[in-house]
Parts: structure tokens; sequence; C-alpha cells
């Protein structure tokens, strides 16, 4: 298997191969201050220790880390639940940190979160990004999210936010259901607009 090296500049020496990442959901107390650290070099928006634990003790499944070599070098922090009648889920942090940028990580970390929404009865996944965050904007543009509003001002350090949606496809309905097709009100979803403010 190929090994990639990681960024040159932050870590010269290092290179991996992507097997020797290790992929654990979350695990207990013990995993709380790697994920906080990790978040808080990471993230402008700040989160007090009460909101890592709504999070990690109410969706311990829903949070993952990714680890080489014993160190924690990624996290993802999710969580779902009934909203305005769907039942989302909604992915809250991810970082990597910077030496191992660019080698699937962050991906990997999102599709497991996505995987067990999906397999818990999700219909949508939803996040907030910063405009500015084109890294993040193009990973999940890349699995297939869309732009469905823009946040005016979102972010206590001023900036806006692309609210981020994944809607999974919807199990079909059986034909004989299906309204008549000259009083259905058929709209353009997000989908095909790409961005609907
Ligand atoms: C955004 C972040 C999590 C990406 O982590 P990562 O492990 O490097 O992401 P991946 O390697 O899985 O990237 C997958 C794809 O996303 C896109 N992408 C990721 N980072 C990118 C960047 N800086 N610029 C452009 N595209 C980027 C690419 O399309 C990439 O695929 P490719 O490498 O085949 O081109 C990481 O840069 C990070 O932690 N940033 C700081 C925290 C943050 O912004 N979190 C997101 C908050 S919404």
């Amino acid at each position: 298997m190929e090994r990639v090296a990681c960024d040159p500049v932050s870590s010269p020496e290092m290179e991996f191969l992507p097997s020797e990442i290790e992929y654990v959901s979350y695990g207990g107390e013990h995993h709380l201050p790697l994920i906080m650290s990790l978040v808080d070099d990471e993230l402008s928006e700040p989160y007090s220790i009460f909101t890592y634990r709504y999070f990690v003790y109410l969706w311990p499944n829903l949070t993952f880390l990714a680890f080489h070599r014993g160190k924690c070098v990624g996290t993802v922090v999710c969580k779902m639940g009934e909203h305005r009648n769907t039942f989302r889920g909604y992915i809250a942090m991810l970082v990597v940190i910077k030496p191992y940028r660019g080698k699937g990580i962050a991906t990997e970390l999102v599709t497991r979160s996505i995987h067990v929404m999906m397999e818990s009865g999700c219909e949508e996944v939803t996040l907030e990004a910063e405009v500015t965050n084109k890294g993040a904007l193009a990973l999940y543009g890349r699995l297939g999210f869309i732009r469905a509003k823009r946040l005016f001002r979102y972010y206590l350090n001023g900036v806006d936010a692309f609210r981020l949606k994944l809607m999974f496809p919807r199990p079909e309905v059986p034909l004989p259901l299906l309204p008549n097709r000259s009083e259905t009100n058929y709209t353009i979803s997000e989908s095909q607009t790409g961005y609907s403010a």
C-alpha cells in the first residue's frame, strides 16, 4: 500500500500508511480532552465543556476520533434528533490537525458519522460552515452536500455561514399512494438549484 507523506513544512520526517490511521467512536471521558484540544485549537467558535459533554454523552456513537500511533489527529462530533417533522443528523465539529490534512481523514470521519445517521433513520444531515472556509466547503461538496442557506453573521467572529445539507434518498412510495400528477405542485429541489437563500 502506498505511503503518504504529511505536510513537509509542519512535519518534515512524517509519513504514514492510510491503514496506520485508527478510527474509533467515542469511548469515554479519556477522549474528551483530546477532542476539546483539537477543536479549541482549530475552530473559531469557542465551546464550553458543557457543549462538548452535551454531544458526546448523548450521541457517543456519532463522535469519532482518528489516531496515528496513539496520537489523536482528527475528530468529528455530531448529534441527531427530530427537527420540524424530520429526523436529521447534525455535524457540529470537524477537525484534522495540519500535518495530517489532505489525506482523506476528515472524509473518513464524516462518512462514518453519516453511516450511523443513515442506519438510525435520519432523512438528512446538516451543518454550518464559514463562507470563507474553502477546505470544508470543498470537502462537504464532494460528499454531496448542497448550500441550503446563507446565514448572516452567524459566527461570533462576524463571518457569515452556509448551512449545508445532505438529503438521503427517500424509500420509494408505492405508486397507488402517489397523488394525481396534475394536482401536484412540483418545485425545483435545492439540489437542482445548488443554493437557495
Ligand atoms: C476541513 C478539514 C477538516 C479537512 O480535513 P482533511 O482531512 O484534510 O480533509 P480530506 O483529506 O478528507 O479532504 C477531502 C477533500 O476535501 C477537499 N479539501 C479538503 N481540504 C481542502 C483545502 N484546504 N482546500 C481545498 N479543498 C480541500 C478536497 O476536495 C479533498 O479531496 P482531495 O484531497 O482529493 O482533493 C481540515 O482542513 C481542518 O481541520 N480544518 C480546520 C477546521 C475546520 O475548518 N473544520 C470544518 C468546520 S465546518
